[in-house]
């Protein structure tokens, strides 16, 4: 089946390409094929998922919950975080895949596989400050040429994410989807991350994923799996192995990997209407995101 291809409009009237299936954006590079059939993909009780807004750190987490589920420091060489992403790859590569799978997706609770819920599956769900996330997501738009075909300038590119036309649709949405879905099914395993705290103390953070899991990790583990998960070492793997986001035969995923840079896009009005439309879409949700470390 060929995708439904639309051109979404930034505030300067430049296009992003995305594809639309049941109301949802993906890039328009993934298969309808798979994008129609992963909710009701067969799932394993112990397979871990890893849910993240595109740029919030997918990469960097899944390198970390594999590493841990592997129970070795060592960097994942023969698969990759999009290898494993329920909404892109086929059924196929994904049943092939040894147990315990720590698989990855984008999309809101609500539209996880169904077995996710029904098995209990444990759910690792990381939160990015949208500031940094947006800039992030812009200089991914930017870069995937092949993907999205888009060269509209930062000034005019809050119109999109505020308003959810970019892949994957509302960061806002998805957000409140993973906070509200902890809130009402406390019997689910859900974990919620923050990519600062990460930043901060990855010894900790590293060690909370572990506790999570069940997985018994001593001193040393740990702090092999912070290193081999540091930007530097993760970027040059991604280079040997030809993974990450390749437009032009370069991994893009790489760029900054810090807390703050929002700081050197945002003008002062970008930020009060972004602010504006954040308290206005997360009332009643006060949820302890870092802007700066
Ligand atoms: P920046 O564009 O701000 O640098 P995702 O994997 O969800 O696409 O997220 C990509 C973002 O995570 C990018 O942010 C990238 O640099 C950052 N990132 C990737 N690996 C990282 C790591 N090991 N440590 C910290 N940040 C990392």
């Amino acid at each position: 089946m060929e995708p439904n291809v639309l051109h979404l409009q930034d505030g300067g009237g430049c296009t992003l390409d995305v594809q639309e299936y049941e109301g949802i954006y993906f890039p328009k590079v993934f298969s309808v094929d798979v994008i129609s059939n992963f909710r009701s993909m067969e799932i394993r009780a112990d397979d871990v998922l890893l849910s993240c807004f595109p740029k919030a750190g997918t990469h960097w987490f899944w390198e970390i919950l594999s590493q841990l589920s592997a129970r070795k420091a060592e960097n994942i060489r023969d698969k990759w975080k999009g290898d494993m992403m329920i909404e892109c790859c086929p059924q196929s590569v994904l049943d092939a895949a040894p147990s315990p799978r720590v698989l990855n997706t984008h999309v809101q609770f609500e539209q996880l596989p169904q077995q996710i819920v029904e098995k209990k599956c444990k759910i690792v769900h990381v939160l990015r400050n949208p500031k940094d996330l947006t800039v992030s997501f812009y200089n991914h738009h930017r870069a995937l040429k092949d993907m999205y075909n888009y060269h509209g300038e930062w000034k005019d590119y809050l119109h999109l994410f505020l308003n959810g036309l970019v892949d994957w649709g509302s960061w806002f949405d998805n957000t409140l989807s993973y906070i509200r879905a902890k809130e009402q099914n406390p019997q689910l395993p859900i974990q919620i991350m923050y990519y600062e705290d990460m930043k901060q103390d990855p010894v900790a953070g590293v060690r909370q994923l572990a506790d999570f899991l069940g997985v018994e990790a001593d001193e040393e583990l740990i702090k092999g799996i912070c290193d081999k998960c540091g930007f530097e070492n993760m970027k040059t793997v991604a280079s040997e192995v030809g993974k990450g986001l390749i437009q032009d035969g370069v991994p893009q995923v790489f760029r900054k990997g810090g807390v703050g840079d929002w700081k050197n896009w945002f003008t002062i009005a970008q930020n009060e209407e972004f602010d504006k439309v954040y308290s206005e879409k997360m009332e009643g949700y006060d949820l302890p995101f870092k802007y700066s470390i």
